[in-house]
């Protein structure tokens, strides 16, 4: 080994040891006749000490590699820098120790010194307060793995992989691989192709999820299956989510919903674990509908209050068109209420409504409450009776606004669901280090989609309905058909999802019949595991955590970028590597691929 130490450990313990260190050239400061320099690797800083007169007072300018001396050799030393010294430890003169470095209180004595490697001035400074832009940090991301924020990150990404993998052993679960190259896995977004060159024309998928392979090792009797799987999907990328993302991917035979949620929280618990955090479990259960007409979203941010409240049955007769008209057409009107409301301006309210009509509201109305009632244009059109029914159904107090939406169902929770996000960032009423976990449950099955006039799952279509005899009832509104999905949801972010599967052929078949997915079509997709299905597949269910989200959560990351190691940009490029790139024409060639120009 070039070390003795790694530049994180030495202590006052150490003092007289004689050690070699290595690693990088953090910061030098020379002071004529003696030089300090910053020593970093992954485990810390130690300063370490080039003095001309040495401890006994004699010349220190022994020779020292490439025939120079010691301190010719330390004056040419430049950040990033790599090097190998060697000395004796000792204490820091009085007055000099640095708290805030672990190994503060000591310093190395140097006696030998050897270049490993010089380095170029790096693109920008690791240890800087000003954090450089995203591009640069990319393009380079080398070094911006050695800012310590990003190193502690990956560090913490090794932790909670090891730690989840130690917890689900200990658990009786089998990790188990699953293919890259593979058939599309229908998890809702597009995929990314393979073509193949000795079957030219044909192509293979990247997988999605490993979604339709781990219920098959249920079938095949690996009854707890788990994998830190990678996934990849054609998507528009936002702060989280990248094209290729991590999964810590679970699956369990002859258990029910409950079995997978205490899995689930046992893993979370044991990841917050490792930064000591001690987040409660149970974690509370909301169903879908509940925080759909409370929050707008079915990933609701419980850290503040701001809930949703409905006034569609006190406004459906009123003299304000805007919502009779929508009421008597079917519609709703809802509103919030926030009650710091005075720190709302004009310039605000005009930015809160251009962000409604982004989320498909058509205008934004809405009322300050005053000690001398409502107050704002619209409020002449309402009664008196009509006004207080309001206040008592929006909790308004003086001092609070309120805003309202009036339209169909889904866009009211559109806009007040991101509304209700943004009044919350402006009035500054989001408590910091708050860890709000909590389960959505009992989604429902099926979703209308009004452009394919057609139902869609609204998980995968392997989702097993809550109760199996509806689905066989022909009158039934495919609308009110229940899931045995649940997701689990932190601050507003989605973390994971899974269900109990569907495990028998009929129940599957009658899915894919209302989803209008023919039996040829079925087959050429999924027909292996429909074929298992028919095998003596057991009752099963899953979930699948996105490792990224978690991680970034864990870390106060801002976006899943900071956690991946080597992450796309928001356009799906890797400015590192410059992948996607073009390749040979001889390679096209060979896969019989022709490029459109
Ligand atoms: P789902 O599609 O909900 O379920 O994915 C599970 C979790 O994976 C994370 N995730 C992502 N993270 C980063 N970038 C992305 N592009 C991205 N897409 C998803 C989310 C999400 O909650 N096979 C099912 C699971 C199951 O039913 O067992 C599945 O993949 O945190
Ligand atoms: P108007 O009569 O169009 O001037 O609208 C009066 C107020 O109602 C304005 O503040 C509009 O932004 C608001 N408004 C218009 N349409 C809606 C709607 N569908 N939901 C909520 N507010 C609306």
């Amino acid at each position: 080994m070039i070390r003795t130490h790694d530049c994180g450990c030495l202590r006052k313990s150490h003092l007289g040891e004689s050690v070699t260190l290595a690693g990088w050239v953090s910061s030098r400061r020379d002071h004529g006749g003696v030089i300090f320099i910053d020593l970093r690797d992954r485990y810390g800083i130690t300063q370490i000490v080039f003095n001309v007169l040495d401890s006994a007072g004699k010349d220190n300018s022994a020779c020292c590699s490439a025939g120079k001396s010691l301190m010719d050799l330390a004056k040419q030393l430049r950040p990033e820098y790599v090097i190998t010294a060697s000395g004796i430890v000792r204490t820091r003169p009085e007055g000099t120790i640095n708290p805030d470095l672990a190994t503060g209180e000591i310093e190395v004595s140097v006696n030998n010194l050897m270049i490993l490697n010089t380095s170029v001035t790096p693109p920008f400074e690791i240890f800087s307060d000003v954090v450089p832009s995203e591009e640069i940090r990319l393009k380079h991301r080398h070094i911006d793995l050695r800012r310590p924020r990003m190193k502690d990150n990956i560090i913490l990404r090794h932790k909670v992989a090891f730690a989840v993998r130690k917890l689900l052993d200990k658990e009786g679960f089998l990790e188990i691989e699953t293919p890259m190259l593979t058939k599309s896995t229908p998890e809702g977004a597009r995929d990314f192709l393979v073509p193949s060159r000795l079957e030219p024309g044909r192509f293979f998928a990247l997988p999605q999820s490993p979604q339709l392979f781990k219920q098959l090792l249920m079938v095949a009797g690996f009854d707890k299956y788990f994998q830190i799987a990678k996934c990849f999907r054609d998507e528009d990328l936002r702060a989280d989510r990248q094209p290729e993302f991590t999964q810590i991917d679970l699956e369990m035979s002859f258990v029910s919903r409950n079995d997978v949620i205490d899995i689930t929280e046992k893993i979370i618990s044991e990841i917050f674990n490792i930064s000591g955090l001690d987040i409660g479990t149970p974690f509370p259960r909301f169903s879908y509908d509940d925080v759909m007409l409370k929050y707008g979203t079915d990933r609701p941010d419980t850290r503040f209050g701001l809930e949703i409240f409905d006034i569609t049955d006190i406004v459906g007769k009123s003299g304000f068109k805007v919502f009779s008209d929508t009421v008597k057409s079917g519609g709703v009107v809802r509103g919030i209420c926030v009650p710091a409301g005075d720190k709302i301006s004009r310039q605000q309210i005009d930015n809160l409504t251009e962000l409604a009509k982004k989320f498909g509201a058509k205008g934004l109305a809405w009322m300050r409450c005053t000690d001398q009632g409502f107050e704002s244009n619209i409020v002449k059109f309402f009664t008196a009776e009509e006004c207080e029914a309001i206040k008592i159904a929006s909790s308004a107090i003086p001092g609070s606004i309120l805003f309202f939406a009036a339209d169909k169902p889904k866009t009211v929770c559109s806009v007040l669901g991101n509304l209700r996000l943004e009044a919350a960032g402006i009035t500054d009423i989001i408590p910091a280090g708050a860890f709000n976990f909590l389960w959505v449950i009992d989604f429902p099955l099926f979703d209308y989609n009004e452009d394919e006039k057609k139902w869609d799952a609204v998980h995968h279509p392997f989702t097993a309905p809550s109760d199996e005899n509806c689905l066989f009832d022909e009158n039934i509104n495919p609308a009110s058909l229940k899931s045995a999905a649940y997701d689990i949801v932190l601050n507003g972010t989605e973390l994971g999802g899974g269900s109990i599967r569907i495990h028998k052929s009929d129940i599957q078949k009658k899915v894919f019949q209302i989803l209008k997915i023919s039996d040829a079509d079925a087959y050429e997709k999924f027909g292996f595991l429909l074929d298992a299905l028919k095998h003596g597949a057991p009752p099963h269910g899953g979930l699948a955590l996105g490792m990224d989200r978690v991680i970034a959560m864990l870390s106060g990351s801002e976006s899943i970028r900071d956690v991946i190691a080597f992450p796309k940009t928001q356009s799906g490029n890797c400015l590192l590597s410059g992948a996607p790139s073009s390749v040979s024409v001889r390679q096209l060639k060979e896969l019989k691929v022709k490029i459109e120009k």
